[in-house]
């Protein structure tokens, strides 16, 4: 990092979550009606999952939580504390103290909601091969409310950042935060960058996702995001190119931004979706060997663009940053990262 940054000047939300990672066989998936690669939400029938990974499959506890995840990661990019803001609901247990541990040490400023009588969430990663199959048990990250944000001291870190991003996760939540703080970017002119989290979003919660759509400056996905938005859609697509360009002219309240839309597609090239242009930027393949698991590589991702997104670098820099950071992590368990970053711009 060359010159230093406002404190605070990038603002997040999201649930927070401990991940209670292991490998387990493909039996376990069918056991609980999984595929390999899922990001779901727990119903009644999953709650045995985080037991029985614990006790039967010598589980991984690992900080978790979409945007946790991305901000950890562009603060160790950065290297300079409290660049980054995080807001979500935890309970009052071991789990949130780990969370919080993970975080404050990787230099995030934590303002988590407290709710005493919740168990913090967790999520299940499952790991078969160089797959992983996510299941949240949101809990106590579900009870986050609006009145949070309207605390004196986090009003404040609201009203003075200069960048806001929010996970799609987080419409599960309480949509009326992530408007909120929309409309704080929108009167502010300051950039709102969103991202589309997993296909259930688009298929279930689409109608906030759309309300919330007209203030994004900047829309995230992978390529299973992106078709399931087409599809809740009703577009006549699977070319990821169109459902870019089709994404970037969705309403937008503040013209003066036109939308960017960036895909990214496992080791094929990052799609940077412009009004006018589409971009490629390659990924370096990982050899197998390499790959200890993907789980957090699209949250390490958007982490490394945001690193350099509010040092005001270009696009260019940025995506290629997210590639750095993405690829450092698939080489370590979870979204966790070893020594010293390494990006050279
Ligand atoms: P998860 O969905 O695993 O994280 P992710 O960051 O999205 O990782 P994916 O493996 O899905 O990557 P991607 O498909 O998005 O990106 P892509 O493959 O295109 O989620 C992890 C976290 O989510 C957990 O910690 C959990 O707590 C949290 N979570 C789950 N449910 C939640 C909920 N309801 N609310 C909040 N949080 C929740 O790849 C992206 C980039 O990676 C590429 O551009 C490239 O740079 C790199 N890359 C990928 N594959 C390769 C490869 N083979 N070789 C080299 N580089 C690669
Ligand atoms: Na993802």
């Amino acid at each position: 990092m060359t010159s230093t940054l406002q404190e605070g000047i990038l603002v997040g939300c999201g649930n927070p979550l401990l991940d209670i990672s292991a490998i387990v066989p493909m039996d376990f998936l069918q056991k609980y009606e999984m595929k390999e690669d899922d990001a779901i939400l727990a119903e009644e029938r999953h709650m045995p999952i985080y037991r029985e990974l614990v006790d039967g499959f010598q589980a991984e506890f690992l900080a978790g939580g979409s945007v946790q995840n991305s901000l950890r990661i562009a603060q160790w990019i950065l290297g300079q504390p409290k660049v980054a803001v995080f807001f979500g609901c935890v309970g009052e247990d071991e789990y949130a103290d780990i969370l919080m541990e993970k975080a404050r040490s990787a230099g995030l400023d934590v303002h988590y909601q407290i709710k005493k009588d919740v168990p913090t969430g967790t999520c299940a990663v499952l790991i078969t091969g160089t797959h992983r199959s996510l299941c949240a048990n949101l809990a106590a990250a579900n009870n986050f409310t609006i009145d949070h944000l309207d605390q004196p001291l986090n009003k404040a870190l609201v009203d003075n950042a200069l960048y806001y991003y929010i996970s799609g996760f987080f419409l599960t939540v309480n949509p009326p935060s992530i408007m909120q703080v929309a409309a704080t970017a929108l009167a502010k002119q300051r950039p709102f960058l969103m991202n589309l989290s997993a296909p259930f979003i688009s298929q279930f919660y689409m109608a906030p996702l759309l309300a919330v759509m007209p203030y994004v400056d900047i829309i995230f996905g992978n390529e299973a995001e992106a078709h399931a938005f087409a599809t809740a859609q009703g577009w006549p697509t699977e070319d990821l190119r169109e459902i870019g360009k089709r994404l970037v002219a969705l309403d937008k309240l503040n013209p003066a931004r036109p939308r960017i839309a960036i895909l990214t597609q496992g080791c094929d090239p990052v799609l940077l979706i412009q009004r006018d242009s589409v971009e490629e930027f390659p990924v370096t393949r990982l050899a197998v060997h390499e790959i200890v698991d993907t789980n957090g590589a699209g949250d390490a991702f958007v982490g490394g663009f945001l690193s350099q997104f509010v040092q005001g670098k270009s696009l260019d820099v940025c995506i290629r940053c997210g590639n750095y950071a993405a690829g450092h992590i698939i080489k370590n368990p979870g979204c966790t990262y070893t020594g010293e970053p390494q990006f050279v711009e």
